[in-house]
């Protein structure tokens, strides 16, 4: 894709969250995304079509495995990492706020093992309270506007099982000054919201890549010690 249309799909992107945004509904433009895409990857600009390098990295360099136990993947966008949850045995459920995108999972992944489900992280799910021994979201927290950042901690944090893992992979931002979204990258006073809802940090590691040096990722794992 040329840097001119790249720089298109961003400010297509940008518009629509804002619009959204200002009609108190910060979640509503990731269906126009994808819906208006007709099927393109190339109009969703964080597709991938490859699971995280850093999801990756960390199932080969810890060897997990996941069987007999329970996965989920919040934001699952296109699918690719929760299909490599589901090839290291996991039992999974991908769940996204947008139709499109679980139709594009089905679509792209006709015989996968994993539950994908439309599905919106700020409903109340009282059954998946607890429920999970792995929970994984990548890039889906930094997508939603500061005013709504403490309760997506909180309810992404409520899926962990005790004794369970969750796994983030996030920009981050050197400073609390909020930042001109999306995304919204996370500071460290956001991040030090997980531990105040019964997680204790376990590793953090950093990335840079070659194609966006100005930019910091952050892979944190997690584990619920009740
Ligand atoms: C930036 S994309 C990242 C997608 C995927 N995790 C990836 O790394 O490719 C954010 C995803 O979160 C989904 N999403 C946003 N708000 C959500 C919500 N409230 N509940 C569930 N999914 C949501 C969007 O539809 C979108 O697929």
């Amino acid at each position: 894709m040329s840097e001119q249309n790249r720089q298109e799909l961003r400010q297509k992107v940008q518009q629509l969250a804002h619009q959204a945004i200002n009609e108190n509904n910060p979640t509503a433009w990731f269906e126009t995304v994808y819906q208006t895409s007709n099927g393109d990857p190339n109009q969703i600009p964080w597709a991938k079509l490859s699971p995280h390098f850093a999801l990756e990295m960390w199932l080969k360099e810890k060897q997990i495995s996941g069987k007999n136990k329970k996965a989920l993947v919040i934001g699952c966008g296109l699918g690719d990492d929760a299909e490599i949850l589901s090839k290291v045995g996991f039992q999974v459920i991908a769940f996204d706020v947008s139709p499109s995108a679980i139709a594009w999972c089905q679509t792209r992944f006709p015989h996968s093992y994993v539950d994908y489900e439309v599905g919106d992280l700020f409903a109340e799910n009282e059954s998946w309270r607890k429920e999970f021994d792995f929970v994984f979201e990548c890039h889906t927290i930094q997508a939603l506007p500061l005013k709504v950042r403490s309760e997506i901690i909180e309810k992404t944090s409520q899926f962990v099982a005790n004794n369970g893992q969750l796994l983030i992979i996030t920009r981050i931002r050197d400073s609390e000054t909020p930042p001109q979204g999306p995304p919204w990258a996370l500071s460290m006073n956001e991040l030090n919201e997980f531990e105040k809802q019964g997680l204790i940090l376990i590793e953090k590691q950093q990335f840079k890549t070659k194609e966006m040096p100005e930019i910091t990722t952050l892979r944190l794992e997690y584990q619920r010690k009740d």
